[in-house]
């Protein structure tokens, strides 16, 4: 609603004309007057020419003074007219298109993008305007499915709530057993919402924070080793074994955010802990570097995600198992944030079916340059 306020066509002050002297008019006269002063200074000049050598005659009606001046005046309303012209085709015309397609500009139902004219300034003009349309169009689709899945999210908790609420205030035979079940239900499901929300509300934090991240130069096998050491101890709490490898050498420099980065590693290992499902849960954590880019490679033994499923785990609010989120706590962010992340650093992020049985991320960080 905000976005369709600041941007949308129903907001009245865009629509306001401008009482001012329009460009297509203002230009042509200021030509004009450029054209008369040129005719009048060359008249004059010519004049004063006339006057100095020929003694017959400084008559303005002298035919051989008219007989000059013409060709001038011929070639200089030619000029005229193809500056007009150009101004008219150019200029005003492109610019007019842009005033009408910004009046006119609906986010909600998007019209065809402007066709390009031209490569000068006009022509980037149109290109950015294109850009900053598509923008606005995914920031409000965004913004339109976030709310969607927030309601719907918070939909069934809240039935279930409501249910066991009213199982205990209308059946008044329940056994103490019960009602203590019906109580720690009430309890769980409203947790989860409290979570739902957390989520949600980090989740819009760190787009705000990406928006002013600021990277710098970090040392690729500092940043492997530092990470492998802060996750070794914490997994292994977990009942996780993390088996760490890299082929960084001393140089390999990357321009990153280390605090963002080090959020992608602690998403894809809560993923491991929670969705592994096996006993002997091990991840692997692999680091090189190939090219201009280092590659970060995080795989796991555990049950793994379905192939049909793999191509939609970064899509936001996905989650491959809607049934067992309740249980795993989850609401299918943290793959899309980690792809917000790496692609703000100008990397990329995949996910395969890992040879250790269970789900394999790789993603890319290009290397300072030097
Ligand atoms: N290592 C993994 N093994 C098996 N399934 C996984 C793994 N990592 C992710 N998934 C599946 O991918 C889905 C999306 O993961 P993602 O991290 O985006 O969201 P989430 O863990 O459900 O919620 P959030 O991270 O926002 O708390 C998960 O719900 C889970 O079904
Ligand atoms: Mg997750």
């Amino acid at each position: 609603m905000t976005l369709l306020k600041q941007f949308g066509a129903s907001d009245i002050s865009t629509r306001k004309e401008s009482n001012g002297m329009k460009l297509k008019i203002k230009l042509p006269l200021l030509f004009l007057v450029m054209f008369i002063v040129f005719m009048v200074s060359i008249g004059i000049y010519l004049k004063f020419i006339f006057a100095a050598y020929s003694p017959i005659s400084s008559s303005l009606l002298n035919p051989s003074y008219i007989g000059l001046l013409f060709p001038i005046f011929a070639i200089a309303c030619f000029i005229f007219i193809i500056l007009i012209m150009y101004i008219y085709f150019f200029i005003e015309k492109p610019i007019g298109l842009l005033n009408t397609r910004l009046e006119r500009i609906n986010i909600v139902h998007p019209l065809p993008p402007l066709a390009l004219r031209s490569n000068d300034e006009i022509g980037d003009l149109y290109n950015h305007f294109n850009k900053m349309e598509k923008r606005l169009q995914l920031a409000h689709k965004e913004q339109t499915d976030i709310i969607a899945a927030i309601a719907h999210d918070l939909k069934a908790p809240l039935t279930s709530i409501n249910g066991f609420a009213e199982l205990l205030a209308m059946q008044k035979g329940l056994s103490e057993n019960e009602k203590q079940e019906y109580y720690e239900l009430i309890q769980k499901k409203s947790k989860y919402m409290a979570e739902l929300i957390n989520d949600f509300v980090s989740f819009t934090k760190e787009k705000q924070d990406l928006e002013s991240m600021t990277v710098k130069p970090v040392d690729a096998s500092k940043l492997f080793e530092n990470i492998a050491l802060e996750y070794e101890y914490e997994l292994s709490g977990l009942d996780c074994e993390l088996v760490y490898k890299h082929l960084f050498t001393g140089n390999v420099m990357l321009m990153v955010n280390e605090i963002m980065i080090g959020r992608v590693f602690g998403n894809l290992f809560s993923n491991v802990v929670r969705y592994g499902g096996k006993n002997e849960l091990k991840v692997y954590m692999t680091g090189y570097s190939q090219g201009s880019y280092a590659y970060f490679e995080i795989e796991d033994n555990g049950t793994g995600v379905p192939d049909k499923d793999i191509s939609s785990l970064f899509l936001k609010f996905f989650t491959v198992d809607k049934s067992r989120q309740i249980e795993n706590g989850g609401i299918g962010l943290g793959l899309a944030s980690c792809k917000s992340i790496i692609e703000h650093h100008g990397g990329e992020i995949y996910a395969y079916s890992s040879e250790y049985g269970g789900l394999g991320i790789k993603f890319s960080l290009p290397l300072a340059k030097h």
